[in-house]
């Protein structure tokens, strides 16, 4: 099963592919995630990331389809994964369809997660990532059990540097223009479903285990 999550920056894309990877046991592949380990162990591919990303900018996508076609190619995808962030333009599309088309394969399903560009902001500044381990919390919304600790490896949370009130804005931006498109790309190829993404954490995860069903 390969599946595609859409959304807005702040959507709760990543929030999803983590319960889905669980239940499913499927890998669960973000590229946003891949770049800021990168960034992290200060590696050539992050160095080039980091500017356009805390410009709120796209990372080209030469680079970022090389990256995600390599990672697809492993091992632990035979059997199908969860992809969060990829693809954001057109062109990224294309060339995963191309490669996929080459193994007589296809995405199966393609789920946009709507909010709506007022709820995003709110959403944002009130995100917690841990560093070590991927999990994303929200003040508000997604308490940790203490305060600024990751409930599942004990990290102290961080604030993402793209978390900024002027670097949502442009990053909903970027969205608008480059990775919206995607819907109808997906909805053409007929694999496209839509949950609302306002609504609580497991009522937006029951609305996406009723469409793999
Ligand atoms: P990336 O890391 O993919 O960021 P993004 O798409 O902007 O998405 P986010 O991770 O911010 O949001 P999300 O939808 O995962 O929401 P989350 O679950 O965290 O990319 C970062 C950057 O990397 C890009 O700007 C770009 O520069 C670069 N990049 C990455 N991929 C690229 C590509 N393919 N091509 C080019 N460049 C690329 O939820 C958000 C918050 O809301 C959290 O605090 C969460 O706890 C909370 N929350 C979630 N669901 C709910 C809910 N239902 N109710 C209340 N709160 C909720
Ligand atoms: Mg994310």
């Amino acid at each position: 099963m390969k599946i595609v999550m859409l959304g807005a920056p702040g959507a709760g894309k990543g929030t999803q592919a983590e319960k889905i990877a669980e239940q499913y046991k499927l890998p669960h592949i973000s590229t946003g995630d891949i770049f800021r380990k990168n960034i992290k162990e200060g590696t050539e591919l992050g160095r080039e990331a980091k500017s356009y990303m805390d410009a709120g900018r796209l990372v080209p996508d030469e680079l970022t389809v090389r990256m995600l076609l390599d990672r697809v190619g492993n091992e632990d995808c035979r059997e199908g994964y969860i992809l969060d962030g990829f693809p954001r333009t057109i062109p990224q599309a294309e060339a995963l369809d191309a490669e996929l088309t080459k193994r007589g394969e296809g995405i199966d399903y393609a789920i946009d997660v709507e909010v709506p560009d007022d709820n995003i902001v709110n959403r944002m500044s009130g995100r917690r990532a841990c560093p070590n381990c991927g999990a994303t919390y929200h003040l508000e919304f997604i308490p940790t059990r203490k305060e600024g600790i990751c409930d599942e490896c004990g990290t102290e949370l961080v604030i993402r540097d793209d978390d900024k009130p002027e670097t949502v804005k442009k990053r909903l931006a970027v969205y608008h223009e480059q990775t919206q498109p995607l819907i109808d790309y997906y909805k053409n190829k007929k694999v496209l479903y839509t949950v609302d993404g306002t609504a609580d954490v497991d009522d937006v995860f029951d609305a996406v285990k009723n469409i793999l069903k």
